[in-house]
Order: structure tokens, then C-alpha cells, then sequence
């Protein structure tokens, strides 16, 4: 990789930085602001909604996240992190500037770059200083180069470096993500840049980090490896890694739809592929697929990108297709079991969001089916552990409930969709007693299919062959 050395004069190199967050009440740029602000930096979260910004002030996270508002409270309290809606004043007051606004996908899978392109819009009129812009956003190669363009119209070309820092941050593990990452990737051409944004991270990078509120792994003695590259390549290590964990889970299915045909069970498969240390065993259970904001819409910009380059992605594609198919394939395991016509039928969902320890209903295959079934004429009651009146917003004709017990009242067929924990203690005796039809389908291999049968219930999961 070529490097230069920045023009920018930074003197204290392991000294607490002054960092502004730019999106820092969204996901990824609160969590980036609070774990920054807990390793000692002083830190300004930046966001344009105001709302967010006066809940934040006052402790109060709009993110489901464990642990998040004892954090956010300490941050507050000692005076490293602050909130607010003023860029360009916290710009000026900061000398490393993160943008973590979103960038959600267009309708035709390329990524929607104007909240990037406001950004940089506002900071070329404020960079009278030097200042590393590090890009957390994911956003397509190429985009770095626009936001030069952009900045270079009025600001000095000198005034600035550029730093690519992909999140890696699991929704309901995100803290903890970001103070124990697998690795650290910067993409620039900047040495000053480069060993600045090392010396940001060192306590995580030197694993010297010790959070109350979150579960600590047991302290490895190898630092965290920092991969540092060229800007494109350290995006395509974003891109490339979701678009493997969507693989494996669409591979997974696969293989789960094979199981069904041939009475092997996916549960053992996963089990026995996984130990095999070059498989491992994480992203293969096999279930209702991936939803969230992040892996579709990063294999949609990833084959947009290359198709617009005469390249062709089967495989990404296929990716996709699989998920889709196992919307399809969950709704067709309910018309089987309660006999194809659902129309009137009770069926209560269990699980909303798009994975369990989150409140987010973006793109939630959970969604999804609701949506089908109720195209079909069935009546949804739900229950979600985080998720209740929210649900009206995607879906009016739902009807959320305060208990899985008071959603299984009646009903013809209970639906797992997230696989929440809580959902393993309940008593399904009483449930049973609740139920017109004591069927439950368990789209993500959650309970115990012996268990079930053994209570009376007729089971249905994905992939085994107590399951058909
Ligand atoms: C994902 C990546 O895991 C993060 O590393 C990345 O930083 C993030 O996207 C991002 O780009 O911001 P997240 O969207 O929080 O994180 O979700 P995951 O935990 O990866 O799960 C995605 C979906 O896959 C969920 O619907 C989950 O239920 C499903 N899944 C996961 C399976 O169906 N099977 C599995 O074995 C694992």
C-alpha cells in the first residue's frame, strides 16, 4: 500500500482525542460515541434529531441495547460525552470527525448516499483546521473519493485526511462489540492518520479494558489485530464479511430444506459441521433467514456495484434467493398444518423483531410473514418481549398482546419468528390449555421438538425430521 505523510500536525499521539460523532443518536454512531468517550476520549455526538438529542442529554437511549444507559449515564456524568445538534460548532471544537449517518438501500439496491453527501456538505464549511474524517458508515467504494470532491470545494486539500473504519457491531451485542472486536480495519493513505486512529484505539486494541455493565471475555493476550490497508479494500472487508455470514445462513438453509426431504435433521448436521475447526459453528443455524438493516441491504450494494462493472454475482444472488424462499416456506408449513385455507384463522406470533436482544423491526422477516399471512385472511395476535404497540406501524390489522399467554388465547397455531430466549421458559402446558389447535411452528429451531410432542402439541421446526 502507498502511504504519504499527512500534512496535518497532530502532537499528542496517545493523549484522550477530541472526536465528534456525526449521527450519533442512530446505532452505530452511539455506540461508536459512548464506547469512545468510556476509553477516555472527550466526545461530542453530533445528530440532526433533536428529540433523540434531548433523550440522550437526559440519559435516556432511544436503542435497545444491555448495559447501554448505565454507560451513557457515566459518560454524561464524568463530562467526556456530550450531545448535540450543532455540526459545525462541535466540528470545530473536535480533531477527529466519525460519519456514522445511515445509508439505506435504493429501491434499486444501490445505496442512498445523500445523508453521506449533507454531511460532507456541512464540513467543507468548516474545516479551517486539520481534521481525520473516518468513515464508519458502509458505504460503496467510490464514495471516499466524493467526499474529497466534496470537501476540496471549499476546504484546503490539506485540511484533512480520510480514514475508511468499518463497524463490525452485532445489534444486542454492540458494546460489547465494540470494546472486544475481532479486529480493527483502517483504510487510508495517511500515516499521521493511520497511527492517530491506532493510538484512539489502544486501550481495546492492547485488550486493557474492563466494562461493568457488559459480560468482560476472559482477557486474551494477543492484541487485537489491526488490519491496515487502502481505503477501497478496507470497505470491501465490510461488504465481503456480512455477504459471507448471509452465506453461510443461506447455505445452511439449504442444506435444512435437504434435511426435510430426507428425514436428517439440521439441529445435528450444523452440530457436526461446526466442529470441524475450518467450518465452525457460528451463522449455521438454519431458520427463517436473515433479516435486519444490514446483511441484505450490504449484498444488494455489493452485487450493484460489480454489476455496474460487467461482473456477475450468481452466487450473492442465490444468497438472496434463499432467504427469500424461506418466507415463503415458513407460510407454506402453516397452510399444511392447518389445512391450506388460513383465512379467519387464529394465529398467534411469537417474536417481532429481526433477531432476539433488539427492538428493531427493520426488515424483519417476522414482518414479512405477518404481512403474508394476513394477505391470506389469518388473524395475528403477537407477542414480542421489547416490541408492542410499535408493531401497528408496519401492520395495523395486528393485534398486539401483553403475554404470549393472552396471544395464544384462541388461537389455531402459534408462530416462532425470533428466537428470544424467553420464549424457551414459558409453560406450555398453559398455553396448550389456551390454544383452539395446539400446533406450533418454530421457524427458528427454538424449543425442544420431543418436548412439544410429548405436551400434545403437533410441532413443526425447519429441518428435522420430527418436522414435516
Ligand atoms: C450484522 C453483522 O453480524 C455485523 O458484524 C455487522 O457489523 C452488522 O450486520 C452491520 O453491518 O452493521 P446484525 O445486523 O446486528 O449484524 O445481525 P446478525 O447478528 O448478524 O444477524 C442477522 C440475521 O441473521 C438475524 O435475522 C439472525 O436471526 C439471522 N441469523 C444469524 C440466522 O438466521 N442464523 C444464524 O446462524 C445467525
Amino acid at each position: 500500500m502507498g502511504t504519504r505523510q499527512s500534512t496535518g500536525t497532530i502532537d499528542a499521539m496517545n493523549e484522550p482525542q477530541k472526536i465528534c460523532v456525526i449521527g450519533g443518536s442512530g446505532y452505530v454512531g452511539l455506540v461508536t460515541g459512548l464506547g469512545l468517550s468510556e476509553i477516555g476520549h472527550e466526545v461530542i455526538n453530533v445528530d440532526i434529531d433533536r428529540v433523540k438529542v434531548d433523550q440522550l442529554k437526559a440519559g435516556k437511549s432511544p436503542i435497545y441495547e444491555s448495559g447501554i444507559d448505565l454507560v451513557l449515564r457515566r459518560n454524561l456524568n464524568n463530562g467526556r460525552l456530550q450531545f448535540s445538534t450543532d455540526l459545525q460548532s462541535s466540528v470545530k471544537r473536535s480533531r477527529v470527525v466519525f460519519i456514522t449517518v445511515g445509508t439505506p438501500s435504493l429501491k434499486n439496491g444501490q445505496i442512498d448516499l445523500s445523508q453521506v453527501i449533507e454531511v460532507a456538505n456541512q464540513l467543507s464549511q468548516c474545516l479551517n483546521e486539520y481534521r481525520i474524517i473516518v468513515i464508519k458508515s458502509t458505504v460503496p467504494v467510490g464514495t471516499t473519493e466524493l467526499i474529497k470532491d466534496i470537501l476540496t470545494e471549499k476546504a484546503q486539500q490539506d485540511c484533512f485526511d480520510i480514514v475508511s473504519n468499518p463497524e463490525f457491531l452485532r445489534e444486542g451485542n454492540a458494546l460489547k462489540d465494540f470494546f472486544f472486536p475481532s479486529r480493527i480495519v483502517l483504510g487510508g493513505d495517511s500515516d499521521t492518520a493511520l497511527s492517530i486512529m491506532k493510538s484512539i484505539y489502544e486501550p481495546i486494541i492492547e485488550r486493557n479494558i474492563f466494562v461493568d455493565e457488559i459480560e468482560n471475555p476472559q482477557r486474551e493476550s494477543t492484541p487485537v489485530p489491526v488490519i491496515q490497508t487502502d481505503i477501497a479494500s478496507a470497505q470491501i472487508i465490510k461488504y465481503a464479511s456480512n455477504a459471507f455470514l448471509a452465506t453461510r445462513i443461506s447455505f445452511i438453509n439449504e442444506i435444512s430444506g435437504i434435511c426435510e426431504r430426507v428425514n436428517a435433521d439440521i439441529k445435528k448436521v450444523s452440530e457436526g459441521m461446526g466442529y470441524d475447526s475450518r467450518i465452525g459453528h457460528s451463522y449455521l443455524e438454519a431458520g427463517l433467514g436473515f433479516g435486519g438493516p444490514c446483511l441484505e441491504k450490504d449484498l444488494n450494494a455489493l452485487i450493484s456495484t460489480v454489476n455496474q462493472e460487467d461482473y456477475e454475482t450468481r452466487l450473492l444472488q442465490a444468497v438472496l434467493d434463499r432467504n427469500d424462499k424461506q418466507v415463503i416456506s415458513v407460510v407454506n408449513k402453516v397452510e399444511k398444518l392447518l389445512g391450506i385455507d388460513i383465512c379467519h384463522r387464529v394465529i398467534a406470533v411469537f417474536g417481532l423483531t429481526f433477531k432476539p436482544e433488539t427492538n428493531d423491526l427493520r426488515n424483519s422477516l417476522a414482518v414479512r410473514v405477518i404481512n403474508k399471512l394476513h394477505e391470506l385472511g389469518a388473524v395475528i395476535h403477537s407477542y414480542d418481549p421489547v416490541v408492542k404497540d410499535e408493531i401497528l406501524s408496519v401492520n395495523q390489522n395486528v393485534k398486539p398482546c401483553d403475554s404470549a399467554y393472552s396471544a395464544a388465547m384462541g388461537a389455531h397455531a402459534i408462530l416462532i419468528l425470533t428466537g428470544w430466549q424467553e420464549f424457551l421458559a414459558l409453560d406450555y402446558k398453559q398455553i396448550h390449555s389456551r390454544m383452539s389447535n395446539p400446533i406450533i411452528i418454530d421457524s427458528r429451531n427454538l424449543l425442544t421438538a420431543s418436548d412439544m410432542i410429548e405436551m400434545g402439541f403437533t410441532y413443526a421446526g425447519m429441518g428435522t425430521n420430527a418436522l414435516k
